[in-house]
């Protein structure tokens, strides 16, 4: 970067956590705006384990706008690459370039073309919410280099949901709702934070990682064929989503974990039956998904009150809530013993949101 005339750089390097749903987003209204049929609610990742690092640059000396995931060089002509460009530069404002003074002027921004590489810490699309942590970074890492003023609840979380719906609640962390909205434009279907992570620290997450293959049908295709084919996803949608939200609120609100796990094992089993439902059935849940459900259950109903919660994305691999530091330790104690990570297991590995329970097993 320096004297006028000669080619120059600025990039910025964002990176966001994965979010896993405890009641599932499934279908959506308008498949352009990305406009759900019901709301959702989530609670961010630790980015240590699951997160995605994006590295933005922009230069006159590029000549279109190209973008690198894990590496490889993938088209960024999809409408949701773009839709999150068109919209991240209409906001974009005057930044200057803090090393050399130079000031990139409001206007410039629609004809300087944008260089994207992207890496997950994380399978890529095995139902681990990498589009997510893609998208929530990308807009993020965007309107840093761009100066956009937005605030991340409003406006950016309606642009990271036009790359993909999830994404919209990557951007806050804890725990996070995201409000179907009513508006036809999508303007009021954003994120919203209900609580910090330290709301309700006791939580322990711990994911067993099924597969790191990619799944066999896409969240999208699969929820546009469930909202054709499924009548139980219609009910689902209109009469169970809308109370358990609000049950789900209040059980964050007061750290209720019976509740949570309640209604977060009966969330997943319902998104998992709508895929069921849905012709052709899609089956993302596999053997192993479903002894380890059987194993949470018999717990829970052993010691009177739920001390596990599980739930499953579009893939395999499991997402499970202890009510505290000690049950996260016996739970991993429990899966150790049942299900030994190795690569040709069925779980090759397992990821824990709190470290400080692996000393309490004595595993390192
Ligand atoms: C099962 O957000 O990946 O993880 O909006 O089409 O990109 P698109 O779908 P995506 O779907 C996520 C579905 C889910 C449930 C959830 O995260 O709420």
């Amino acid at each position: 970067m320096g004297r006028e005339g000669e080619p120059w750089v600025v990039m910025k390097t964002a990176r966001a956590p994965s979010n896993i749903a405890v009641i599932k987003y499934w279908g959506k209204r308008d498949e352009k705006l990305i406009l759900p049929i019901n709301s959702s609610i989530s609670v961010t990742l630790d980015p240590e384990h699951l997160s995605a690092t994006t590295t933005v640059a922009a230069s006159p000396a590029f000549h279109s706008d190209r973008l690198w995931l894990n590496g490889k060089e993938v088209s960024v002509e999809g409408e949701r690459y773009k839709n999150c460009l068109r919209e991240m530069r209409a906001r974009a404002t005057d930044v200057e370039v803090e090393s050399t003074g130079r000031v990139i002027k409001k206007e410039e921004w629609s004809s300087l073309h944008i260089h994207i590489a992207s890496e997950n810490n994380f399978p890529t699309a095995a139902g681990l919410a990498s589009s997510a942590a893609g998208f929530a970074c990308l807009v993020y890492a965007l309107a840093q280099l761009m100066g956009v003023k937005e605030n991340y609840e409003g406006e950016l979380s309606a642009i990271a949901r036009l790359g993909s719906g999830s994404a919209c609640r990557s951007l806050l962390g804890g725990f996070v709702k995201w409000n179907m909205g009513q508006e036809a434009d999508g303007r009021d279907s954003i994120a919203t934070q209900l609580a910090e992570h330290s709301h309700w620290d006791d939580l322990v997450i711990i994911i067993a990682v099924v597969s790191s293959r990619q799944k066999e049908t896409s969240s999208t295709s699969g929820m546009q064929e469930s909202v054709r084919t499924s009548p139980l996803l219609k009910f689902r949608a209109e009469e169970v989503v809308p109370k358990r939200i609000e049950q789900m609120e209040k059980a964050i609100k007061s750290m209720d974990f019976a509740e949570f796990a309640k209604i977060t094992c009966a969330d997943s089993n319902q998104f998992h039956a709508t895929c069921l439902d849905t012709s052709p059935p899609i089956f993302y849940l596999n053997d192993t998904s479903r002894r380890l459900i059987g194993l949470v259950e018999r717990w829970n109903r052993h010691a009177g009150e739920p001390q596990v919660a599980y739930t499953f994305d579009a893939g395999p691999n499991a997402v499970m809530f202890a009510r505290n530091k000690e049950v996260g330790a016996e739970l991993l104690k429990r899966l150790l013993y049942q299900f030994p990570p190795s690569s040709d297991a069925d779980f090759s590995r397992y990821v824990i949101g709190d470290q400080s329970i692996l000393e309490s097993t004595g595993v390192t």
